[in-house]
Parts: structure tokens; C-alpha cells; sequence
């Protein structure tokens, strides 16, 4: 199932082994968004589920799962990998290539899901706003929206925009070969914007990644936001855990319940 959509701006995921060589290691996201779907025990609506680092372990722990992306090079990953997975799993999931800030499915969830700071790929308020209605329209009565975003870093933020970080090093799935990886950041605060850069080095040869334009959403702005759009009934947790004092979190996760009838 697909709907009409502009994927500009998504040449990142392109290439979906390289993001998954990236982010293989984390779990603690994963293991939180099992937990809650588990413990909301209906079907499951995820935004920009990509190539499925969070669905498939849904899907494995029995949950039904609409999987949203807008990347078709990521959904065809996760098609890729579900082919590997026994039957019980794959007739679980659903595929939607659609727009997190658009998509009307004409369907209710009791769990709306936005997976792995997706929404700084929002770059605008009037964006994060499309994508709250948009999963406030999918949300059963009683229903959770849930999603994680990243806290900015001073560090990227600050960073010289000609120097590039070194990040851990991957073996590219095709090859076999070590690639080193380095990152710039570039930041434009007017916009909010973060420009990520990445450099793939393999034998010596250097190569420009496609650039990842991520919006920062701070804690306070978030949290203004949320107070017009869904004025007590939202709460702002720190690192997938209870702590709900935000000063040292990496990772905000953002719970807006529904509306009421
Ligand atoms: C950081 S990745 C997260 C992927 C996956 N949830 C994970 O945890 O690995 C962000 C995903 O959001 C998708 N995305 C970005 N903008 C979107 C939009 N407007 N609607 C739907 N998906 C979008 C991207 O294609 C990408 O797959």
C-alpha cells in the first residue's frame, strides 16, 4: 500500500545496510517500545519504521504492526529481512509507504508509534503539528502516541563545520571490508537545523555519505508545543526509563494520550 510522496531530503537511507551498520547496537529504545506495545496489547501503528530495527523484534514478540515509511529504499530492506523470518511473523506486519504528516489511513490504533527520533526529519512546528494530528487521527479512544527525540548535543552544535569526528568503524555487509566512518556537524540556529555529514573511508579512499538534515527539537520547545496541541495529556520522560527530570537525558520520550471524546 502506498500513497503519493516526495521523499526529498531522505537520500541518507539510500543505502539501509550502511544505517543499520550504524545503529546496530542500540537496544534500549527497541526493548522500551516491545515493553509498550506489549503491554498495550493491540495492534500498532509505527512511524518512519524504516528497515525494521524496531519492528521486526515487535513483530517476533507477536505484535501486529502497520510499519509507515516514507523511504521505499528502507521499506524494501525491511521486505528483504522479513523474507527470513518464519511465516507467523510476516503475516503480522503491514507496509505502508506513506507521510508521517499526511498519511489517512482510515484506521484506529491504540499505540501510534514515531521510532528512533523521527521526528527531526520534521523541520518546521507547522510539520511536528501535521505529523501530531496525523497520529492523533489513527489514535483508538484511550489510545498512546509515543516517541523518542533527541536531545541537542552542544557538542554537534559547537562543532567547527570543517572538522570531521571519527565514529566506530563497520564491515560493509557486500564487501567483507572495514569501513572507517567520520562526521561533521554544521548548524544553523536560525533554523534549528543540524547538518550531519558522513565520510565513509575504505582502503584509504575517502567517500561523501549523503548528508542527514536533522531539525533540534529542545526540551522547552517540545514541551511548548505539546501544551497548545494536547494541553494535559502529555508527559516527557528522560532514556526510555521514569525519570521524568530531564536535565542529563539524551533521548526525550514523549507520551500524548488521547484526546478526550
Ligand atoms: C532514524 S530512522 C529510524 C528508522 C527505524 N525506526 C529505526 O529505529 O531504525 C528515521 C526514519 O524516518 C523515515 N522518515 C523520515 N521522514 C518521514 C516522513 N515524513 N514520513 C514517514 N517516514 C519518514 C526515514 O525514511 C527513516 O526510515
Amino acid at each position: 500500500m502506498s500513497q503519493d510522496v516526495d521523499e526529498r531530503g531522505l537520500e541518507y537511507y539510500l543505502e539501509p545496510e550502511r544505517y543499520e551498520a550504524a545503529f546496530e547496537g542500540r537496544s534500549a529504545d527497541v526493548e522500551f517500545f516491545v515493553r509498550e506495545a506489549l503491554a498495550q496489547g493491540g495492534e500498532v501503528l509505527e512511524f518512519g519504521a524504516g528497515s525494521g530495527r524496531v519492528t521486526l523484534p515487535l513483530l517476533r514478540a507477536g505484535v501486529r504492526v502497520t510499519a509507515v515509511d516514507l523511504s521505499q529504499a528502507m521499506l524494501a530492506r525491511l521486505e528483504e529481512k522479513l523474507c527470513a523470518e518464519p511465516e507467523e511473523v510476516r503475516e503480522r506486519v503491514r507496509i505502508v509507504r506513506g507521510d508521517m504528516r499526511s498519511l489517512r489511513l482510515g484506521e484506529r490504533f491504540g499505540l501510534v508509534l514515531g521510532t528512533f527520533n523521527v521526528v527531526a526529519h520534521l523541520h518546521t512546528r507547522q510539520e511536528l503539528l501535521a505529523f501530531l494530528e496525523t497520529a492523533e487521527h489513527h489514535l483508538a479512544p484511550g489510545g498512546t502516541i509515543l516517541f523518542d527525540s533527541m536531545v541537542p548535543s552542544s557538542d554537534e552544535l559547537d562543532a567547527d563545520p570543517e572538522e570531521l569526528f571519527p565514529c566506530d568503524p563497520f564491515v560493509d555487509s557486500r564487501t567483507g571490508e572495514i569501513v572507517l566512518t567520520f562526521e561533521g556537524f554544521a548548524y544553523d540556529p536560525a533554523r534549528r537545523l543540524l547538518t550531519i555529514r558522513t565520510v565513509y573511508e575504505t582502503r584509504g579512499v575517502r567517500q561523501e555519505g549523503a548528508p542527514l538534515v536533522l531539525r533540534q527539537w529542545f526540551p522547552r520547545e517540545l514541551e511548548g508545543l505539546l501544551r497548545e496541541r494536547a494541553p494535559g495529556r502529555f508527559q516527557m520522560t528522560a532514556d526510555y526509563g521514569q525519570e521524568t527530570d530531564l536535565t542529563d537525558a539524551d533521548m526525550l520520550v514523549v507520551r500524548v494520550g488521547a484526546p478526550p471524546p
